[in-house]
């Protein structure tokens, strides 16, 4: 039978701070009604000045190891838009804290959709006999590249992390992914964007004004994409497992904004409970977002032992993708 990786263990992390759309309001045109009815986002989670997305991401990682009964993976892969710095990667000095200095370990960049390209590498890693236990952790920190003061993106962005641990097994197992998707078009990069701070700045010779590393983005454009995206890949993942919509027990898409998740669950025929929330209290925390959603509602026992899952994201690049599993019998703490 062929080989893959099976869900053995799952943990996340969020700094202490909490940032109301009060104090935001406080600091910038915007109010908490206006935040809530457009998004559905309450408050968001802030890193202190002198942590960074390598805390969350040990933190995170050390909780799904606990979960998953080990102290040792073979590999480490980290999904991160806001790693520590540009070079080198993170995750070698994710391996490093956790203990584990000598096994590979790699930053998968693909922003919103980062989780799910991080759990497609770590399959592979799996499927490939390169290693046989693997610890994917989704993490960021994007209010590390938001202006402070910009309403556009201010309100929607929180600090996150979450993490799986892959054992090897076999695809008829649950926690063993039954069909992945994923996509990419560069044509819409402008949609959200950093304009500094890479290669592509530097060799232009103008140097960056302060601003220009901030994160940029066109909101309503994203919306419509990422509806449209979202919805597509789940309807494809979905008839690549033969799951029957009304299989699905519970939708954990990327937690970007609630009307984008109940417009997928819509245009998928879901009703709207099945849609699983927690950004009131977290907002988008990127490659975060996913795996804190599945804690969360495994955690909270919203999610069962035998439920079918279904998980979808859209995010800068632009990527796109989507997932099915049915959740396997993990602690989830
Ligand atoms: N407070 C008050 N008013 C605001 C705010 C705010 N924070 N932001 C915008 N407005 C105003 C606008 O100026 C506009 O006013 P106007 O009609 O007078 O011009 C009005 O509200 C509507 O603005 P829109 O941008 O059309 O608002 P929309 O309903 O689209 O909501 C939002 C904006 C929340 C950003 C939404 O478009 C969204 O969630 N987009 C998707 C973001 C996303 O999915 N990101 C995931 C990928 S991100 C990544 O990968 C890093």
């Amino acid at each position: 039978m062929r080989r893959t990786g099976i869900v053995a263990g799952i943990g996340s992390a969020v700094p202490a701070r909490t940032v109301t759309n009060h104090q935001l309001a406080e600091r910038m045109d915007t109010s908490d009604q206006w935040i809530r009815s457009r998004t559905g986002i309450a408050e968001r989670r802030v890193i202190e000045p002198g942590t960074s997305t390598s805390d969350l991401a040990v933190e995170a990682g050390l909780r799904a190891l606990r979960s998953a009964g080990t102290d040792r993976v073979d590999a480490v892969v980290l999904a991160t838009a806001t790693p520590d710095h540009q070079v080198p990667a993170t995750a070698p000095a994710v391996a490093a804290r956790l203990d584990l200095p000598g096994v590979p370990a790699y930053d998968v960049s693909a922003v919103c959709t980062g989780f799910l390209y991080g759990l497609s590498s770590g399959l592979g890693l799996i499927a490939q006999e390169a290693a046989d236990t693997v610890l994917v952790i989704g993490a960021d920190a994007f209010t590390t590249i938001i202006d402070p003061t910009d309403r556009n993106t201010a309100p929607i962005f929180g600090d996150g992390a979450g993490a799986v641990v892959l054992r090897a097994g076999a695809p008829d197992e649950p926690g063993a992914v039954a069909a992945m998707e994923l996509g990419s078009d560069g044509r819409l990069a402008e949609l959200i964007i950093v304009p500094a701070g890479g290669s592509r700045q530097r060799s232009s010779g103008v140097p960056a004004a302060p601003g220009d590393h901030f994160m940029l983005m066109q909101g309503r454009e994203v919306f419509k994409h990422a509806v449209v995206r979202m919805t597509d890949s789940a309807r494809s993942v979905l008839a690549r497992a033969g799951w029957p919509l009304d299989s699905v027990d519970l939708l954990v898409g990327h937690q970007a904004n609630a009307r984008i998740l109940h417009s997928v669950a819509e245009q998928l025929g879901l009703p709207p409970e099945r849609a699983f929330l927690n950004l009131d209290r977290y907002g988008n925390t990127a490659a975060g977002s996913i795996p804190l959603a599945l804690h969360e509602a495994a955690a909270t026992g919203v999610l069962k032992p035998g439920d079918r899952v279904l998980t979808a994201a859209f995010g800068a690049g632009t990527t796109w993708g989507a997932a099915c599993l049915t959740w396997p019998d993990v602690s989830a703490g």
